[in-house]
């Protein structure tokens, strides 16, 4: 089973509380995620591999590590994922953006298909896919599915907030894919909603209902 890593940093946690309330404006839970996207984004990818090159400071001749090996994609699952990859795009400016077009049947609760664009050469690239809600994990599955199938070998999964059932089914899915989240909260309900969680993820950043 692929690994879990909870991000407890308490920066991202007082952030996430905040997002939690239900009074908090469209603007500020916007503002919200994109800050904690920073810091998501700095744990998925702390073992990027460095290498040495050389290069001259006004004062000096040094040898520094810069990145090396894999180039980046940011695969973002439509529409609430765009609220991560903005933030993260800040820290990596040069990484790929691949866009996973999902909706939820909220009756079935299964993924619906609707739009896939992503850079031909997914096989060579490290896939960050980031959806801020990890609920009963049909689209995060589907999603990385369709990835894999466009050839993305090397995949990562980033959420803001997690549900035990969403985490079990990824896992069983795609046990090679490791999932970074700020939270596991305590289950889904009946509609597929985490609980506590924080509401639609998608309409509390767009504004929409
Ligand atoms: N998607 C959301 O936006 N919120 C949930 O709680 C579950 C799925």
């Amino acid at each position: 089973m692929a690994a879990v890593t909870v991000v407890d940093h308490p920066l991202i946690q007082h952030k996430l509380t905040l997002m939690r309330e239900k009074e908090r404006s469209t603007a500020n839970f916007r503002l919200l995620l994109r800050e904690i996207s920073l810091l998501l984004a700095y744990e998925v990818t702390r073992d990027l591999p460095v290498e040495l090159v050389d290069i001259e400071t006004p004062v000096a001749p040094m040898r520094a590590p810069k990145l090396s090996g894999k180039k980046l994609v940011f695969a973002s699952i439509l529409r609430a994922g765009n609220g991560l990859v903005d933030g993260m795009l800040d820290l990596v400016p040069s990484a790929r953006v691949a866009h996973v077009g999902l909706y939820r049947d909220h009756e079935t609760l299964q993924p619906v298909r609707y739009f896939f664009k992503a850079p031909a050469d997914l096989t060579e690239r490290l896939v960050i896919v980031v959806d801020p809600m990890l609920a009963t994990g049909n689209s995060a599955v589907d999603a990385v599915a369709e990835l894999k199938d466009a050839g993305a070998r090397d995949v990562r999964f980033l959420c803001l907030l997690a549900a035990p059932e969403g985490v079990a089914r990824f896992a069983e899915a795609h046990p090679d894919v490791a999932v970074f989240t700020a939270a596991i909260d305590e289950r889904l309900n009946e509609q597929g909603y985490i609980v506590p969680g924080l509401g639609d993820a998608g309409d509390r950043l767009y504004g929409t209902k």
